[in-house]
């Protein structure tokens, strides 16, 4: 597929960029009828950036989900050797399936890169006394421990409706977290269109705090549903490069 104004992208990137107040935003080219194909073109846009700024020692994160998956799944490293490297998922979570989970993703990427990961096999949601008795279990603990160690975060940017109703949350709370304002979900929080946190997940994983701290994270998130969600993200870390499609570009580029 092929950019509406290839000449343009440039300067759409820059000024979308400026617009969220972000670091980077990289375009791929939409489908306008094929959500699978559009994910394909984020993917290998995304690869392509991953190639670029990859270190030889990276603590790698990385979030589950369709987008993320599609980074990886056409990744092919060209340059370096990335023995060193650690991947890492950065939450639990074992509701979705398997090919889109942290876990399984983690693995995937260190295989390509030939570097060693980590795994957190635990379920999407638990109980506060469960996660204080996991956490104490030092695998766990080791791997929540070199979760505050990443230096770079790739993770996808869901719409909270669809992400609530994906993680079969029970449609009282689904009512309740839409009520507060959701309209984006990233690693287990939702958050409002002023990035403000409405809902925790009580899940392991990433700290808000570690989050917002990070230097390099790439969000790669296509999809006209995902304006809004992509906006409030944006708010959490303006280190953030974004992946995403020329349509949705447009679309931040003319929100009020
Ligand atoms: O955890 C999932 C992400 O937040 C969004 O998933 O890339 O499949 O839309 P997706």
């Amino acid at each position: 597929i092929f950019f509406k104004d290839l000449k343009g992208i440039k300067s759409l990137e820059e000024k979308v960029a400026e617009k969220l107040n972000i670091k980077k935003v990289i375009i791929a080219a939409s489908s306008d009828d094929d959500k699978l194909l559009t994910l394909k073109e984020l993917g290998k846009v995304g690869s392509d950036y991953l190639n670029q700024i990859l270190l030889k020692e990276s603590v790698i994160g990385v979030t589950g989900g369709s987008s993320v998956a599609s980074v990886i799944d056409v990744f092919k490293k060209d340059k370096l050797d990335f023995s060193k490297c650690i991947v890492i998922p950065a939450r639990g979570g074992l509701g979705n399936k398997a090919e889109f989970q942290a876990n399984t993703l983690a693995e995937k990427l260190a295989n390509k890169l030939g570097s060693s990961y980590k795994t957190l096999y635990t379920p999407d949601v638990l109980s506060k006394s469960t996660i204080d008795l996991l956490m104490s279990e030092p695998e766990i603990k080791e791997t929540i421990d070199t979760l505050e160690k990443i230096d770079l975060l790739i993770f996808g940017i869901g719409n909270a409706e669809t992400m609530s109703k994906r993680r079969s949350l029970n449609s009282e709370k689904i009512g309740i977290i839409l009520n507060k304002g959701a309209v984006s979900e990233a690693f287990g929080y939702y958050f409002d269109k002023n990035g403000e946190i409405v809902h925790e997940m009580s899940t392991i994983g990433i700290k808000l705090s570690t989050f917002k701290k990070l230097g390099n994270l790439i969000a790669v998130a296509g999809g006209e549903e995902k304006v809004a969600s992509i906006i409030s993200i944006c708010k959490l870390n303006s280190n953030l490069v974004l992946i995403t499609d020329e349509n949705v570009a447009r679309k931040i580029i003319n929100d009020n």
